[in-house]
Formats: C-alpha cells, sequence, structure tokens
C-alpha cells in the first residue's frame, strides 16, 4: 500500500506534471490511498471499483475526502457510464487482458491516460499491455506510468 516514500512520492510528481487537473478517474481504489493522494491535486476523483469485500468499501467510504465520490461498479460498466476526464489512472485488475482492455476502453476519454504497476518483474501483463499502446511512456519511483505517443500514431 502507499506508505510513505517512494509509492507517495512517485505519485505526488506524476500529478504535479499533469496540466488539467479538474477531474480524474481512478480505476482501482479498494482502500483509497491512491485516492487520497489525487484528491490534494485535483478537484474531482471518481473512483471506480465493484468493492466485492463489504469492510473494504465501509473503510473506503468512512476515510475518503469529499472531493472524491465512488463508483461502484466495474471498469467496463463504468466506462459506459461516464464521458470522460482530464486523467483517468488504471490501477484494477493487473493481467494483460484487463490492462490492455481497460486501455482500450478508456483512452480515448482522458488527455492524460496512466496507471500503476508499470514493473516487469511483479505486473509483467502491466509492461506488455502499456508498451503495446504507448511508444512513448513516462514512469515515478512508485511504478506509476504515464502514456505519451501511441504506437503506430
Ligand atoms: C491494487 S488495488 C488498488 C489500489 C489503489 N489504487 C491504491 O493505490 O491505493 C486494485 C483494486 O482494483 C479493483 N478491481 C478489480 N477488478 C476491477 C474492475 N474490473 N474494475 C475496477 N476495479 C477493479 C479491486 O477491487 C481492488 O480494490
Amino acid at each position: 500500500m502507499r506508505s510513505p516514500g517512494n509509492l507517495t512520492i512517485g505519485l505526488q510528481n506524476m500529478c504535479q506534471e499533469m496540466s488539467h487537473r479538474n477531474v480524474l478517474i481512478e480505476i482501482g481504489s479498494h482502500l483509497g490511498e491512491s485516492a487520497r493522494i489525487f484528491s490534494e491535486y485535483f478537484k474531482t476523483i471518481v473512483c471506480v471499483d465493484p468493492w466485492p469485500d463489504e469492510a473494504v468499501f465501509d473503510l473506503f467510504m468512512s476515510r475518503k475526502p469529499k472531493n472524491v465520490v465512488a463508483l461502484r461498479t466495474t471498469s467496463i460498466v463504468a466506462a459506459g457510464l461516464v464521458q470522460g476526464a482530464d486523467v483517468v489512472y488504471i490501477d484494477g485488475e493487473h493481467s494483460y487482458e484487463n490492462v490492455k482492455q481497460d486501455i482500450l476502453l478508456w483512452r480515448d476519454k482522458c488527455t492524460t491516460l496512466c496507471g500503476h504497476d508499470y514493473n516487469l518483474t511483479g505486473w509483467p501483463g502491466v509492461v506488455q499491455a502499456v508498451n503495446e499502446h504507448y511508444a512513448t511512456k513516462k514512469t515515478y519511483r512508485d511504478t506509476s506510468w504515464r502514456g505519451g505517443i501511441r504506437c503506430g500514431a
């Protein structure tokens, strides 16, 4: 989770680089640790997560800052409900297939697409899916990634 140090600093660095900070959609929020960091930089954060564990959802709701709203559903359902955002941050299911699906679902719905766990050792599927879609990307100390120029663009 997001203990102080690299996991926090990397995400803060990425947020500071974003030029548009109105709405951020996070895919996969769990207890809301990354959402709390986003809440310091963005006006509104929409957290998309099915929260299958009721206790985790209750904790998320009790701790969340005022500018964080919960959309308790899956990424695919949410993509059909919301118009878009300045930034979408992907941190839901980490398999290659799921990250690829999330990239395809959200890349045209935001100015900046980014996510977590660009880490070949721990999450090779994340790295493969991101590399297949982005010829350039930036990575951060918490292993967040931010998409740059798309492959084939
Ligand atoms: C690694 S945790 C997120 C951690 C959080 N972003 C943070 O850094 O504090 C992954 C979350 O993704 C959620 N998740 C799993 N499948 C999902 C899906 N299809 N759509 C959205 N969220 C999903 C899980 O319920 C879990 O809470």
